[in-house]
């Protein structure tokens, strides 16, 4: 029969989807454990906080993709592994010293720069880029303290060593320079930060929070991305109840 005949095939192919499964399976809870030990190192940065950074840059990803007509299915896809991602965006602050990660202060000029060093150290940590979701992971890790207008960091650099790849050339990144993933995940990281309460301030009012961000359209962060975080802030403001601070 004609069914026998491509039996061997849908074995083959059953078999290569469970263990894609699986394998993505795997990825997922090894990516959470890395997390989760990132938030050993750092308590500045805590399991809620980098859940609202995943799931706030989800949403603000969908927002973006619809604008642009992107199919359905993609969008479901890269959300599932952007989300992964975005939960990464500060895995590199493991190579930073302690006395620099949990200082309680402000931290000095010295210091700031070793601290800025996490975006490099965390795409190193990336490694090679062996899958989409890989490289997704790296771009965000390096790039998510980059500015619309230039001014952010880390600029070009050699990721292996943190150096210039030109000396005279300090200015970051600009405008689409900037992977969008990355863009995304910086306004979602601001935004967290500044509307809770963390070891080193008290939360900001949400009006304040959102004229800080508005301030900030075109300078720090991509002003298309602003318009679109400010359409669905109704969506981002239930994602904030959904993972509230817990008292560590
Ligand atoms: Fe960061
Ligand atoms: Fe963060």
């Amino acid at each position: 029969m004609i069914t026998d005949m491509y039996e061997p095939f849908v074995m083959h192919f059953a078999s290569s989807a469970t263990l894609a499964l699986q394998r993505a399976r795997m990825t997922r809870t090894l990516l959470l454990r890395m997390i989760r030990m990132a938030g050993l190192r750092d308590p500045k940065e805590t399991g809620a906080h980098v859940n609202r950074v995943g799931a706030y840059s989800v949403e603000l990803y969908e927002a973006w993709a619809k604008a642009r007509s992107i199919p359905e299915e993609e969008i479901t896809r890269v959300k599932d592994i952007f989300r992964m991602v975005a939960m990464l965006h500060d895995i590199g602050k493991v190579a930073i010293p302690d006395n620099i990660l949990k200082k309680a202060g402000q931290l000095n000029e010295e210091e700031f720069q070793i601290m800025k060093t996490h975006t490099w150290q965390g795409a190193r940590i990336m490694g090679e880029s062996e899958s989409p979701m890989d490289s997704m992971a790296i771009e965000v890790a390096l790039r998510h303290h980059e500015h619309w207008d230039g001014t952010g960091y880390p600029g070009r650099i050699d990721v292996e060593t943190g150096r210039r790849l030109d000396e005279n050339d300090t200015s970051g990144l600009k405008g689409e320079e900037i992977p969008i993933f990355a863009r995304i995940v910086s306004i979602a990281d601001v935004y967290d930060a500044l509307i809770s309460t963390r070891v080193y301030k008290k939360a900001w009012k949400e009006e304040e929070v959102i004229g800080a961000i508005l301030e900030q359209k075109g300078r720090q962060f991509d002003p298309e991305l602003v318009d679109l975080f400010m359409e669905i802030l109704p969506t981002i403001k239930h994602v904030q109840e959904k993972y509230p601070d817990q008292e560590e």
